[in-house]
């Protein structure tokens, strides 16, 4: 199975572009809902979260592991990689979405970048955004890589940290959601300069979308985040075919949380539009 981790329910707006674009395989997803959310939280818990998450998928046998989760991703992952895989499990791969959003955010076609000091600078020039949990942000993780495929692009990286509670309370629109939006987007909008991509970094805010479309200048691109990670996956799996030949393709899904399997259900299917069955389990220390 391909396990994909996200903090809560918000990651099944990653899992449903996988399930588009790579559907033959198998599909373990694991909602860490009750010690959600991650975003607030300090570097040092996010990375203890997220390796007993992974070490969870490792146990079930998952040969793949994808971080739908941006504060995972930004505060975790290259531990895992670095110090983690290397030691305990060196034929397991743990994947995240900041790496491909900012191929995509630097305009790098799909296949383009294969290991990241042979990459050539891209031309990329202007303004971008990048708009996540003041975890994210804080991490910078989306500014170092940038830098390193797009030197010349500048970026503006906001925290949303009201975002998250708005979208779990169900206030996708109306003017009280519109009053928090506008002031987190207030470095996006006029008098300053209008971003020509802005990337929603969370998995939460695509449900936030017809309420940024609105108020986001015309010419911005508000980039889906789950369509470019799945179509990137797509593509490391076919230039990783060891490990593609690890996955298993029964089509099955699977679904597991750490709080109410009832709760995410109700929630999940509206967001992946498709009925849930969910099991709850519990992780090391997850209580
Ligand atoms: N899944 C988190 C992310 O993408 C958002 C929710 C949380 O803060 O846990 O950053």
């Amino acid at each position: 199975m391909i396990g994909v981790f996200d903090s809560g329910f918000g990651g099944l707006t990653v899992l449903s572009s996988l399930l588009r674009e790579l559907p033959g395989y198998d599909y373990l997803y694991l909602a860490d809902s009750a010690r959600a959310p991650y975003g607030s939280r300090s570097a040092e818990v996010v990375n203890e979260f997220t390796l007993e998450a992974v070490e969870w998928f490792f146990e079930q046998g998952c040969p793949l592991v994808v971080l739908a989760c941006n504060t995972a991703s930004a505060r975790a992952l290259r531990n895992i990689q670095r110090l983690h895989l290397p030691e305990r499990w060196p034929d397991r791969r743990v994947l995240g979405v900041v790496r491909p959003s900012v191929e995509a955010l630097a305009g790098l076609p799909v296949g383009t970048v294969a290991i990241p000091d042979q990459t050539a600078p891209s031309p990329a020039e202007g303004l971008v955004a990048v708009l996540g949990t003041t975890a994210t942000i804080a991490s910078d993780s989306y500014g170092i890589e940038l830098r390193k495929l797009a030197p010349r692009l500048r970026l503006v990286q906001q925290a949303c940290p009201l975002w998250v509670p708005l979208v779990e309370a169900g206030e996708l629109d109306g003017p009280g959601t519109e009053y928090f939006l506008r002031k987190s987007l207030a470095p996006l909008l006029p008098p300053n300069e209008a971003p020509s991509r802005v990337l929603l970094a969370c998995t939460h805010y695509p449900l936030l979308l017809p309420a940024l479309r609105r108020i986001l200048p015309a010419q911005t691109e508000i980039m889906d985040q789950g369509n470019l990670v799945a179509e990137r996956l797509a593509d490391w799996l076919r230039r990783h075919p060891e490990q593609e030949q690890k996955l298993t393709r029964g089509g099955g899904r699977k679904f597991v949380t750490t709080d109410d399997p009832a709760w995410f259900a109700e929630h999940g299917e509206k967001l992946l539009g498709a009925p849930i069955h969910a099991e709850r389990v519990r992780l090391n220390r997850a209580r």
